[in-house]
């Protein structure tokens, strides 16, 4: 009788150490950090860490989590940043460089949820004074889910951040779905700089049915990025610069991505719809990436390609002696329908002049531009493109014929869109 007692408390007590939940506490008025950061070190396996509902967390300060495995992460109250930018900058610069407010230390299984409640469970950055200050020294970024193998990313609701959201960096096999990004300014005088969506440079991930309304980057694949596969479905990227890869190559690093597939996206308001970036001088490769079955509307670049990047915005473009560049091969661009507007766009993030994506000599109107770097780029198509402006005028095409190698979908010139049969197939 003893005995059986004994092993049924045994079972009892192993069954509770199986899992946890942790509770996060919270202090009116004061930082949730550091009691959050006291607390979570016992509980960094098998366990539920819970921001509860009801409660809305002051975040006033960055929070690192421990190395996690096992681990739910909720997020069902509400969590503030401090609403003043001064406090934010001295927090984030008092940590050796300008952090994340959330960081991840690295951990197998790590789960981060918010819910589907439209009242709770937002994380608002307080990101429009921010914006309507201009304010760009000492911003923070959002969530670094670093160094994660076996992650899930879902549910999250960010509410105006103050600068870029989500990266992935180091990490592999993550799925990313059902988030929700709200970075839109309610002024047409203050822009949501800098507001990415995902910073994807991992192993293995699956980005699906995300909601993005940003200033930025709605997704941008990294060097070192392999096998990410992203599709927004239904919900739409929203006012910010598109699918991108890149910038790769810049003070000539050697970049290193592969396999990259978006598809099923529809983008409105954008400034490019697919994107590749790298800068001249650059080394390595990004190889076998498609973007399929992509819906635009009023979008100014809907494919725009440069290994040639460089910001505008800053000066002229600048001289290099290297030969080297960021090779490219296997780009498809495929299923392309949408509009583009017919009086050249002006986005907000254009404060200089020219604006920082200009293009010299473009019309406009071009559905797709090459620019691309003699010898480097190797198998890029361009099929079922078909665009027009708003009033149906037909779209033009740059693309530079010494530049580039083998039919390209489109006949290769600085003018009017004219696909090739290769293009059509
Ligand atoms: C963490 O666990 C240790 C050992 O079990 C215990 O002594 C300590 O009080 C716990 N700390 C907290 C904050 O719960
Ligand atoms: C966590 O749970 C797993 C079983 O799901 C168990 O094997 C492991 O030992 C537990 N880890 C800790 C630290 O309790
Ligand atoms: C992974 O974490 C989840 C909770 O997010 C848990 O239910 C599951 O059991 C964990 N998987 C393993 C293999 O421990
Ligand atoms: C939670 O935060 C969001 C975003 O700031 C806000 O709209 C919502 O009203 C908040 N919920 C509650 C219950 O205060
Ligand atoms: C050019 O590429 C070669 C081969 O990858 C490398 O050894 C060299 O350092 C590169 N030069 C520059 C200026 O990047
Ligand atoms: C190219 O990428 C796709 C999608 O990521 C993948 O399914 C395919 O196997 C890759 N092909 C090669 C030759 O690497
Ligand atoms: C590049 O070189 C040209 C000709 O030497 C010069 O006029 C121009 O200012 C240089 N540009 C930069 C960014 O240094
Ligand atoms: C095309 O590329 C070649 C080689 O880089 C360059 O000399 C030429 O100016 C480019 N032409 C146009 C129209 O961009």
């Amino acid at each position: 009788m003893l005995r059986s007692a004994a092993v049924l408390f045994l079972t009892l007590t192993s069954f509770v150490a199986a899992w946890s939940t942790y509770v996060v506490p919270h202090s009116p008025g004061a930082d949730d950090t550091p009691a959050f950061l006291a607390g979570v070190a016992n509980h960094t396996s098998n366990t539920t860490i819970l921001f509860s509902k009801g409660v809305t967390y002051n975040i006033f300060t960055p929070i690192v989590f421990p190395v996690l495995t096992n681990v739910e992460i909720a997020i069902e109250g509400n969590l503030t940043y401090p609403q003043d930018i001064p406090t934010i900058q001295g927090s984030t610069s008092s940590v050796s460089y300008v952090s994340d407010l959330f960081s991840f230390s690295g951990g197998t299984n790590v789960t981060l949820r918010g819910t589907l409640d439209p009242e709770w469970g937002w994380v608002d950055g307080h990101g429009q004074a921010w914006w309507d200050a201009n304010n760009q020294v000492n911003r923070p970024h959002g969530w670094a889910f670093s160094k994660i193998n076996g992650g899930v990313i879902r549910d999250m609701k960010l509410w105006k951040p103050i600068a870029w959201n989500f990266a992935t960096s180091g990490s592999s096999n993550i799925h990313a779905f059902n988030n929700r990004i709200f970075a839109l300014s309610n002024s047409k005088n203050s822009f949501p700089f800098n507001t990415d969506g995902f910073s994807a440079s991992g192993l293995n991930m699956l980005f699906e049915n995300n909601h993005i309304q940003n200033g930025d980057d709605c997704l941008t694949v990294g060097s070192g990025g392999k096998n990410i596969h992203f599709s927004l479905l239904r919900p739409l990227g929203e006012g910010g610069h598109g699918l991108s890869i890149g910038s790769l190559g810049k003070n000539g690093a050697v970049a290193d991505v592969q396999n990259v597939l978006c598809v099923s996206s529809c983008v409105k308001n954008t400034l490019y719809g697919a994107r590749f970036k790298s800068w001249t001088g650059g080394n390595g490769l990004a190889r076998n990436v498609t973007w399929r079955d992509i819906f635009f509307t009023n979008v100014p670049f809907p494919i725009y390609v440069t290994q040639n990047y460089w910001d505008q915005g800053i000066g002229p473009r600048p001289n290099t002696s290297s030969t080297n560049n960021t090779h490219i091969q296997d780009f498809t661009f495929q299923n392309f329908v949408g509009t583009i507007e017919d009086v050249p766009y002006v986005e907000g993030s254009c404060v200089s002049n020219p604006c920082w994506y200009a293009v010299p000599g473009a019309t406009g109107k071009e559905v797709i531009i090459l620019d691309l770097y003699p010898g480097t780029a190797t198998h890029v198509l361009a099929k079922r493109i078909f665009a027009v402006t708003e009033t149906g005028a037909r779209v033009a095409a740059m693309c530079n014929a010494t530049a580039v190698i083998g039919d390209v979908g489109f006949k290769c010139q600085n003018g009017p869109f004219i696909p090739t049969l290769a293009g059509l197939l």
